[in-house]
């Protein structure tokens, strides 16, 4: 057994002689015997660590020709045998469905299939059936597309898949480079910034005011960028007690989205805590994002939550039309789609919105709600529940 590096560290100092020894003069100098300490041999020289290739050289979409040794094929199915909480945590997230989405589908659709939409939905070649060779007169609107002889059907049905962040040049990009995996690989400090993230959520078309999708930017403006708090610690976060056989590293959520009840801090005022029915009561709601890194809602322009401020009695019955505002931006309908409004709240920001509820006097009586709630398209959340005393 070698003696403990730390041990010896300790010891040194307090030895005046024993420095000597380390220092290379003669030992016999001393008149008392001399510890010899054990034989400290250098760590073996590391290689220099293999440069990990970039993950977007040329843009969207990048081309992937090389399966790494090690994996059975390029579908995310094939790293599911070893990393289950990657794949399964991936395949329920937006990630997965980022080209089957039938609301995707759709806008696509409406866009008259065009390929500009297609690169971040599906960031490999091999996911496009038809690529663009060139572009009629230089337009983008009009690309030259010819058939695609390394088609892969399973791998467009992925959408943004495993190989879209992990491989290059038939290695994996991981967090750290290891020669006990299956398969190559080598560490990657872009995988790991949020500038892998900005890829896909910040886009900006020529002649627009504003960049199309946001987020990146939104990001990048705000306190959390300053605090270097990035994408990957609030939508990849590591899942508790989780660990994967082989992997030293943490295991991350594959990539959640938050939630709004995770961005929002909501604060009610009003003037008590029990109302008469057919008696106007003045309410003020403060909104404040405190939860996100960027606006909410950030990324396309066509989110939108409606915040509804609602009295409801003891049966859950409405006992006042719902009011409220909006978080929104509307941009125009046609390219460049310049910014028409924006009243979205960007991080750190706070929305106070004051208004007057009355209370239908047929109302059921007792144990009332006040209920602050957000709709985006058919989805509610509710973001706060105060109890009432109806009366
Ligand atoms: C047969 C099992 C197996 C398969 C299949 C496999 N891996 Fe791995 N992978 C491992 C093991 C084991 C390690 C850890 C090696 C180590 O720590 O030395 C690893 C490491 C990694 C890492 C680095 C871990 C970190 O914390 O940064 C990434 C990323 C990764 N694999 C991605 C993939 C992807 C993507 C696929 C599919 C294309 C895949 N792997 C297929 C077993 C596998
Ligand atoms: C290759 C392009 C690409 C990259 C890189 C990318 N995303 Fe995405 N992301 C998308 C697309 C496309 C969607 C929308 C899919 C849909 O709903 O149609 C999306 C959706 C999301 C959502 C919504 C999640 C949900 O379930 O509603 C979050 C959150 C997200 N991405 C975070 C990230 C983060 C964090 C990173 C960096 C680690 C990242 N993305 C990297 C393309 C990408
Ligand atoms: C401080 C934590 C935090 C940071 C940092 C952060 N986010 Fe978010 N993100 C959230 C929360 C909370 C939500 C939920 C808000 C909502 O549902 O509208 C969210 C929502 C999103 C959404 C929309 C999901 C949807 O359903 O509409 C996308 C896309 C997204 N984030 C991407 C990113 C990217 C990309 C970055 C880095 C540039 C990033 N986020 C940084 C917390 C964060
Ligand atoms: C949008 C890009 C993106 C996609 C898609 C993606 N990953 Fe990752 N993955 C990352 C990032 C970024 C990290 C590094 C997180 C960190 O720095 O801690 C990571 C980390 C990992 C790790 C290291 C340990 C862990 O679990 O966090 C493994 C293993 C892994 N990914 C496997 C997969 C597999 C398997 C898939 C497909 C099912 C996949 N990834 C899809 C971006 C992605
Ligand atoms: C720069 C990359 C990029 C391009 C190009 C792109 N998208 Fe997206 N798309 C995203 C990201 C990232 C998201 C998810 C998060 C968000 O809403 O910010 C998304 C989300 C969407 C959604 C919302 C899906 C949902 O379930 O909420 C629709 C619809 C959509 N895109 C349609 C389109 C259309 C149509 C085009 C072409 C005009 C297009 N996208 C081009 C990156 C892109």
């Amino acid at each position: 057994m070698t003696l403990p590096r730390i041990l010896l560290a300790a010891t040194l100092p307090l030895l005046g002689i024993g420095i000597a020894v380390a220092r290379g003069k003669k030992a016999v100098e001393a008149d008392v015997p001399v510890p010899v300490p054990a034989v400290v041999t250098e760590p073996a020289p590391v290689p220099p660590a293999e440069p990990a290739p970039s993950l977007f050289p040329a843009g969207l979409p990048v081309v992937i020709d090389s399966l790494p040794p090690g994996v059975a094929s390029l579908s995310a199915q094939s790293c599911n045998a070893c990393h289950w909480t990657a794949h399964d945590t991936w395949e329920t997230s937006a990630h997965a469905v980022a080209w089957a989405d039938p609301l995707y589908q759709a806008a696509l659709r409406s866009a008259g299939n065009s390929t500009t939409c297609l690169s971040c939905h599906l960031p490999v070649a091999a996911q496009h059936d038809r690529l663009a060779n060139g572009y009629i007169d230089g337009d983008l609107s009009r690309p030259r597309l010819e058939a695609n002889a390394s088609f892969d059907a399973t791998l467009m049905s992925e959408g943004v898949s495993c190989v879209a962040c992990h491989v290059r040049e038939g290695k994996v990009l991981g967090t750290y480079a290891s020669d006990n995996a299956p398969h190559p690989l080598v560490k990657s400090e872009e995988l790991s910034s949020s500038a892998l993230c900005a890829t896909c959520h910040q886009l900006s078309w020529p002649e627009a005011d504003r960049p199309f999708y946001d987020t990146y930017g939104e990001w990048e403006a705000s306190a959390y960028a300053k605090a270097g708090v990035d994408c990957l610690d609030c939508h990849m976060a590591p899942v508790a007690g989780v660990s994967q056989p082989g992997v030293k590293g943490t295991v991350n959520a594959h990539v959640s989205a938050t939630g709004l009840d995770r961005a929002l801090t909501t604060l009610v005022t009003l003037p008590g805590a029990s109302l008469q029915r057919g008696q106007a009561v003045p309410v003020t709601v403060t909104l404040l994002n405190s939860g996100a890194g960027h606006s909410v809602p950030t990324g396309n322009p066509f989110k939108k939550y409606a915040i509804e401020v609602v009295l409801l009695d003891a049966a859950g019955k409405e006992l006042a039309p719902p009011q409220g505002f909006s978080l929104s931006r509307t941009v125009d309908s046609t390219p460049p789609w310049r910014t028409t409004h924006d009243d979205r709240l960007r991080a750190g920001d706070k929305r106070e919105w004051t208004g007057t509820l009355t209370p239908n006097a047929k109302g059921l009586a007792g144990a009332g709600a006040l209920v602050v709630r957000a709709r985006r398209d058919a989805s509610v959340t509710e973001l706060r529940r105060i109890p009432i005393d109806i009366r």
